[in-house]
Formats: structure tokens, C-alpha cells, sequence
């Protein structure tokens, strides 16, 4: 049986000022307002939030397929956020999952969130199950079919993943663990910009930089990415070895295994750095657009929140776009036209600071939330679901368990916020009851029953 845990709260204070409005990039907004609109005129309906309940019907799936380590699930009611489900401690860690948890608490602390609910999928890719099926799509208006085998089947229950390609319904969110958690985050080469603003245009080497894992994700060799020329973009992680190889003047973007690492923080002395996707997009790409480099990007069919805010050309030089060796002469264009180039180079730097950092990014997530939460057709309440533990309480347990009390910095957001939060103080009664179900192996609420 499940432990059911009811939690008596008392929000007996008025949060302090929290902010009601912001601006984003026109683009992003417009994002935001498309992939919200998914849901058509019958708007997101309860059966299909609690059919994400059904993924874990069996005790024998979440022995076998640990089917209860996919879904997190996350509502926030008058403005705090709680969390519906909690991922079993052997899974925790990552901080793919900690650092949006993280980054979602930080916004409820410095906005006003409407009420919501919505599922974050544990994975590199958004899941298979919210593609769309593009045959017998329906009517105009009405919302497209997906892949999602629960019932309703074919709906699409909100959910949020970092990247995406045009064919899946989830909303796009920040990749959060990166910006913010991991020693060499976004939030940490930002604050340490004065150094690598450090070297001059004019002293750095006029080559293409790359280094990165061998990785090469299926949509590359399963021939999904296509250049003008109708041919499938090989995989450019593997690919760029051989261009480097054969243009050494040019280029020096290779794997690991061919290669030695350079720290992030270093390869600010090349004038052109190479970004290539990993599983899915590179989280370094956000990071390289701050380098004062001028940054050059593989084809992909994945985007990122803020990707239709960036123009190509303008921001960045596209490639493996005419065809799979076009960086050659793109790499030779950048060094004719060096003035453009660093142009290119600061109009990067400046977008970055602009709109992915810290305060932008929290301005996204409430954008996002704000947007998506005029699509629910039920009064959204922690009252029609089996567990809702604050996330402060979630917060405050990664913060002194071994496995995750190293993946992200917590004590900042309580520094900041713990003064005017109650539901963040430590409580060790709460800690106990949080920690008894992350040790169940079988932990998982059924709200769809
Ligand atoms: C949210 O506010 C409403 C109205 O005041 C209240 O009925 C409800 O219990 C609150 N929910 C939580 C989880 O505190
Ligand atoms: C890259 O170079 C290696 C070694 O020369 C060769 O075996 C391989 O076929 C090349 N790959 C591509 C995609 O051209």
C-alpha cells in the first residue's frame, strides 16, 4: 500500500510583493502561446492529468521497468509548489531533475504563480508517448492526436522537457541543472564574465574549436536531420573528427576519445567555437554564447526554450545546413569578414545575459506557467490528489541526503527565501515522513483510481 501523507498547511502570512508581470523576447512569448494552444478549445481535462497515474499500473512494471522513477509530478496551488509523486532514492541525484525543482521553487518565491499542474519526464528525450500521430489528425481547432497510450489515449497530459522537436506536444522549459547547479553552470561563467571577457578579439586564434563526448543521438543516425542537398547529415560529433583532420589550419573539433579536454572557461582563446548536440541539445551551447566567441552550430531538428528568439547569422552561423562539409567555408567566410564575426560574437554574449540568465529564465518559467494555466477545465487543488509535499520540504531533504546534497546549491535559495517562507524551515518530522517514502520502492500514488 501507498503511504498517504497529509500535510496540514499553514499559509497564514501574505507573501511578500511578489512580482505579477515581466517581458520576454517576443519570440519566446509567441513560443509559449503556440505550444500552450495545444490543447484547443477542450483545454487540458482532469482524466488526462491523472492518466499519467496509469504508467505505473502494475507492481511488476516498476519492479521491472521502474516506471515510477520516469514521472515527476508537480502542482502548485496559491502559489506554492508541491510536488504529487516522489522519485525513489536509488534514481535520485541528477541534476537534470533537482536543478528545474530548484529553479521552480526559486520562481514561486519571486512570483505570483496561478495554479497548475504538470508532469516533468526524467530523460534526455521528451517521451515517445506525447509525439503526435500525424496520420488522422483532427479537425481544424481541435487537438491533435498523440501517441499516449493511457486513457483518454491519444491525449496529451501537460508536460515539460528541455527539448523537443516540432513533432512532440511537451512544453519546453529550461535545462536548469545546467544554468544553475553544476560548478561549471551558465549562472557561475555569467558571474566570473570579467575573466573570460578577458582575452581580446584580437588575440584569439582564428580556428574552430570543439570538444565533447562521442555521443551520437538517433535522430542523426536514424537520418532525421537533412541537409539542402537532401542528404542526412551525419552525425556531427563523430563527422567533425574527419573535417578537423583534413583542414588542421581550420578546425580542431574532435571527441574525447581522439582529444584532449579543455575546460569551458578556456576555450575563450579560439575565436569560433564549434557546438554540436549531445543525447539531445547541448546544454553548452547556452554557455558557449557567452565565451565573446563567435559560435557556430550544427543542424538539428531539437530546439531549446529560447531558440526561436536566436537568428541565425545574427547570433550564431548555422551549419550543416547546405551540406554536411558547408563549416569549411563557413570557417573561411568568418575569417574574411573577421568585423561580422565579432560582431556575431557580442550579439551572442549580449542575448545570453538578456534572456537566458538567472532573472529571465525565472521570468520564462512564470510566463510559461502563467500561459499554461488557462487551459485547465478543473479547479486544480492538492485536495483531489493523494500526496502533495511542498517543495521546500523536497528541497530540504536533497539538501542533507548523501546522494543529492552536492547537486545543487540549496542553501542559497534558503538564505534567500527561507525568512519569508515557512514551509522551508527545516522540520524534522516532515524530513522523516519525506524520507520514508523516497526508501519505498514502490512509491507511487494513484490518483487515477
Ligand atoms: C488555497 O486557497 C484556497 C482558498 O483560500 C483554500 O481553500 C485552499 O485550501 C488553499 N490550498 C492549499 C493547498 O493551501
Ligand atoms: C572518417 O575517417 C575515418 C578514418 O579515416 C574513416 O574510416 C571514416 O569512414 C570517415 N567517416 C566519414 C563519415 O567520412
Amino acid at each position: 500500500m501507498l503511504s498517504i501523507v497529509s500535510w496540514i498547511v499553514l499559509v497564514a502570512f501574505v507573501a511578500a510583493d511578489k512580482l505579477e508581470t515581466c517581458d520576454l523576447h517576443p519570440k519566446i512569448e509567441e513560443r509559449i502561446v503556440k505550444d500552450t494552444a495545444a490543447w484547443g478549445d477542450a483545454g487540458i481535462t482532469e482524466d488526462l492529468v491523472k492518466s499519467v497515474s496509469k504508467h505505473c499500473d502494475t507492481e511488476a512494471r516498476i519492479r521491472q521497468h521502474y516506471c515510477n522513477c520516469q514521472p515527476q509530478r508537480i502542482l502548485i496551488e496559491n502559489g506554492t509548489v508541491y510536488l504529487n509523486n516522489l522519485i525513489p532514492r536509488h534514481r535520485l541525484g541528477p541534476h537534470e531533475h533537482i536543478g528545474l525543482l530548484v529553479e521552480l521553487y526559486e520562481v514561486s518565491q519571486v512570483y505570483k504563480l496561478p495554479n497548475v499542474e504538470f508532469t516533468y519526464w526524467l530523460d534526455d528525450h521528451p517521451p515517445g508517448e506525447t509525439n503526435y500521430v500525424f496520420s488522422g489528425s483532427g479537425p481544424h481547432g481541435a487537438p491533435r492526436a498523440t501517441a499516449w497510450p493511457y486513457e483518454p489515449r491519444g491525449g496529451l497530459p501537460p508536460m515539460v522537457a528541455w527539448s523537443k522537436s516540432a513533432d512532440n506536444g511537451v512544453l519546453m522549459v529550461p535545462y536548469s541543472g545546467a544554468f544553475r547547479c553544476a560548478k561549471d553552470s551558465f549562472d557561475a561563467l555569467e558571474a566570473s564574465l570579467h575573466q573570460t571577457a578577458g582575452v581580446a578579439w584580437a588575440d584569439k586564434l582564428p580556428l574552430g574549436f570543439g570538444r565533447w563526448n562521442g555521443f551520437c543521438t538517433y535522430y542523426y543516425g536514424m537520418g532525421l536531420v537533412r541537409s539542402e542537398d537532401g542528404q542526412a547529415v551525419p552525425c556531427p560529433r563523430t563527422y567533425l573528427n574527419n573535417v578537423s583532420a583534413a583542414h588542421p589550419d581550420l578546425l580542431s573539433a574532435f571527441d574525447l576519445g581522439v582529444a584532449k579536454p579543455v575546460p569551458l572557461a578556456h576555450q575563450n582563446r579560439y575565436k569560433y567555437i564549434i557546438s554540436t548536440d549531445g543525447w539531445s541539445i547541448s546544454s553548452k551551447f547556452d554557455k558557449y554564447l557567452l565565451l565573446g566567441s563567435t559560435v557556430f552550430k550544427a543542424a538539428s531538428i531539437r530546439d531549446g526554450f529560447y531558440y526561436d528568439a536566436l537568428e541565425p547569422n545574427v547570433h550564431f552561423v548555422p551549419f550543416m545546413v547546405k551540406h554536411k562539409d558547408d563549416i569549411v567555408e563557413a570557417l573561411q567566410w568568418a575569417r574574411q569578414h573577421d568585423e561580422e564575426a565579432r560582431r556575431m560574437a557580442e550579439a551572442a554574449r549580449e542575448f545570453a545575459r538578456k534572456h537566458l540568465s538567472r532573472p529571465a529564465r525565472l521570468c520564462y518559467l512564470f510566463r510559461l506557467l502563467t500561459h499554461l494555466s488557462k487551459q485547465y477545465r478543473y479547479p486544480v487543488s492538492c485536495s483531489r490528489r493523494k500526496l502533495c509535499v511542498p517543495l521546500a520540504q523536497e528541497l530540504r531533504y536533497y539538501a542533507q541526503d548523501e546522494k543529492t546534497k552536492d547537486t545543487c546549491p540549496y542553501d542559497e535559495l534558503f538564505d534567500k527565501y527561507g525568512a519569508t517562507d515557512p514551509l522551508a524551515a527545516p522540520d524534522a518530522d516532515r524530513l522523516r515522513e519525506v524520507s520514508v517514502m523516497h526508501l519505498d520502492p514502490l512509491h507511487w500514488p494513484r490518483d487515477d483510481l
